[in-house]
């Protein structure tokens, strides 16, 4: 029997009766079905029957690519045929159950089609029999009609590149093995219709919801069928099952879009704004100290900083590292989370109060999942560190992990958050993780990766019970820490430690096609970048930061009058817009020249919007353009303004398009011929605001 959950933009539709839960549609709805209209023929040559695209890839099935199942009870092999006995389905959601009783296996296949249009997939894998050791669970889909492949990775503080690649044939894998998310191997790969864009082609998503070691793959199988295939990474014998227990995947996450990449985004910001998890449309405007100060705290400084905050229009002071004992650098302290007396004799409290009297809110830099070598922590306990006993651990940043599943670890770092946030008006964390896994393993030897995600995931969870007011920041050496997992409990991610923006804008733009605006901190940051050396206008960093969750990173005690007045400017502006730039949705533009990056954010009942032009290189054609607007009602007619967020000076021209002064002029208009571009000097940017008339 076929199955259909079916949504506005994409359909999944199983089959039952081939031995196994087959996908024979994952795409846009296709209406009414016959059965057989999914039956594909059998080519000579290989075995009698074509291996279904099974959720879960049955290699005992004949399925020649990676199996969905890769399973052992000590070192022999164990095949489960998954031929489900239940499927339930109410259109939206799907159960289906196999057991099979030759192996003692029994598994759930949990599939739920959100209202945005994004499916979830999660495996329920139950043991019945001896100790049962499970190598990997992948889930599989199809995806006939693609044939180049689009994944993103970068590093600190380069985060979110784009890469797209011929798919041929073969097999294209994006693995992590870093213990958390990743920005070199973000676990998110598109796969569509050939030269798709934001605009055009066919393209699905597949995304690992998952914060610890993982792949996403696309493979193209000998008979060439093609797929899409996720799940996690596990360590040597790291899952094993005893008779009795069951184990539950990460959740897998796809879109389908028949519209472009814009379609993609477009369904996941619906999906993440749904969660009841989900903040508040309007985002408060933060101050974070790092850039600022790094680990030269002061009372009197950092009063006088949030003075000058407060001034500007920010309403959240967020103290970053080196507050607690001795953290002077990056070399010590880690796991010690009590106020450096040195540094503050009264406690934060003086600080606090004087934040929060000047209106603003007050958080908290912490890193829990982590220990320094050079701390009080690891002489009381040095075997709390996630470390090979046979071997020296290897480093990074001076600091080691903080083996969260041990009991006695966890717990001390649970009640110290705790009573942190008992002892503090402290409102947010910015919860940070600041290194990868290496070779992670407890103190009897066993691999310990997943149970430390695991750990991190409920620690956060128990924190947020015992202060259900508290929000929390992801930052992993700024965006190492970005997926629908760790999301489900957090409130923002730190999109980057690069405050440049230049690089912002492609960071933002990569980052977007996942998360909504409101998640992604963008904060602006000194005239010269602190991690590039470059220097751009405050209307440039605003009109970038702008764009995202508003911070400011930046020492404003050594700014100008002027500066200080141009970034109130843009502070109050954000706040005007606020509304729309947090709950619109964000379109972005295909402009042919690449030295152009263009998007617009649409309010949803499309009354408003602002479009966003930066011209991020020299044009080697002048004028630019012209650009066109998509996303708008096309019957409607729109008030055009520009926004200006300082001198209203742009690039040298003899002179420059009328309609920069203001101007009516139709959805149609700009959906379809569009507006050419004023000429812009690179590293700039202009805004433009269209309101329904
Ligand atoms: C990481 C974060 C930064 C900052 C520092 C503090 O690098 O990404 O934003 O918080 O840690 O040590």
């Amino acid at each position: 029997m076929l199955h259909a959950l079916t949504s506005a933009r994409l359909e999944f539709i199983v089959d039952d009766t081939s031995g196994s839960l087959e996908v024979v549609h994952l795409g846009s709805p296709v209406g009414r079905v016959d059965p057989t209209s999914f039956s594909a023929p059998i080519p000579e040559g290989g075995i009698d029957h074509l291996a279904p695209i099974s959720v879960l890839a049955e290699a005992a099935a004949g399925w020649m690519g990676k199996p969905g199942l890769r399973l052992h009870r000590g070192g022999t092999v164990v095949f489960p045929r998954l031929d489900p006995s239940t499927v339930t389905s109410d259109g939206s959601s799907l159960r289906a159950v196999a057991c099979d009783p030759a192996t003692q296996v029994s598994v759930t296949i949990l599939a739920t089609l959100h209202d945005a249009g994004v499916l979830e997939l999660v495996v329920e894998l139950r043991n019945d029999g001896a100790p049962l050791t499970v190598d990997e669970v992948l889930v599989t889909v199809p995806v006939p009609h693609a044939s180049e492949v689009l994944q993103f990775s970068g590093r600190w503080s380069d985060e979110f590149h784009p890469m797209r690649h011929p798919w041929e044939w073969g097999t294209f894998v994006v693995e992590n093995r870093s213990g958390r998310t990743s920005a070199t191997r973000f676990p998110l790969l598109m796969a569509g219709t050939a030269g798709f864009a934001e605009q055009t082609g066919t393209v699905t998503a597949i995304h690992l919801g998952w914060s610890g070691d993982g792949q996403v793959r696309a493979d193209r199988l000998p008979d060439g069928r093609r797929i899409l295939q996720a799940g996690e990474i596990f360590g040597a014998g790291e899952v094993v099952l005893d008779t009795g227990e069951t184990h539950r995947s990460a959740p897998v996450f796809l879109a389908h879009s028949a519209e472009g990449l814009n379609g993609i985004s477009d369904s996941f910001h619906r999906y993440v704004r749904a969660r009841p998890t989900h903040v508040a449309a309007e985002r408060p405007v933060i101050l974070n100290t790092w850039e600022a100060v790094y680990f030269a705290h002061d009372l009197d400084s950092l009063s006088a900083l949030a003075d000058r905050a407060a001034a500007v229009g920010v309403e959240r002071f967020v103290l970053d590292d080196g507050w607690f004992l001795g953290r002077n650098d990056d070399r010590r302290a880690l796991g010690d989370w009590v106020v450096d007396p040195a540094k503050w004799p009264a406690g934060l409290d003086p600080l606090i109060a004087h934040v929060r009297g000047l209106g603003m809110e007050f958080g908290l830099w912490v890193e829990p999942e982590m220990i320094s070598p050079d701390s009080e922590l690891f002489r009381s306990h040095p075997d709390w560190a996630l470390a090979d006993p046979h071997h020296d651990p290897v480093r990074a940043r001076h600091q080691l992990v903080l083996d969260l599943a041990n009991p006695s670890a966890y717990e001390h770092i649970r009640q110290s958050l705790c009573s942190l946030l008992d002892d503090h008006d402290i409102s947010y964390l910015k919860w940070d993780m600041n290194r990868d896994l290496v070779a992670p393993t407890d103190s009897t030897g066993r691999a310990g990766g997943r149970a430390q995600t695991l750990a991190a995931y409920r620690l956060i969870d128990e924190i947020r019970r015992a202060h259900p007011d508290i929000e929390i920041e992801s930052c992993s050496s700024g965006g190492g820490r970005i997926d629908l997992g760790i999301l489900a409990r957090t409130d923002r991610v730190w999109t980057s430690d690069c405050n440049d923006a230049l690089d912002r804008i492609r960071i933002q733009r990569g980052a977007s096609y996942l998360i909504p605006p409101e998640l992604m901190g963008a904060h602006i940051g000194p005239n010269r970048a602190h991690t590039t050396g470059r220097t751009h206008t405050i209307a440039f960093r605003g009109a970038t930061a702008m764009f995202g969750h508003l911070g400011i990173e930046w020492n404003l005690l050594a700014a100008t009058d002027d500066e200080l007045a141009a970034v109130e400017r843009i502070v109050s502006m954000h706040k005007a817009h606020r509304a729309l730039l947090h709950g619109g949705r964000t379109v972005r533009i295909d402009v042919e020249d690449a030295a152009v990056s263009a998007f617009v954010v649409v309010d949803p009942d499309q009354d408003e919007a602002i479009v966003s032009v930066s011209q991020i290189a020299t044009s080697r054609g002048l004028p630019v353009g012209p650009i066109r607007i998509p996303g708008l009602d096309l019957d409607g007619t729109y008030r055009l303004e520009r926004l200006a967020l300082d001198e209203r000076r742009l690039g040298m021209a003899k002179q420059q398009p009328a309609w920069l002064e203001g101007v009516e002029i139709s959805g149609r208009q700009l959906a379809v011929a569009g507006l050419p571009m004023p000429i812009l000097n690179p590293e700039t940017a202009l805004l433009l605001h269209l309101r329904r008339r």
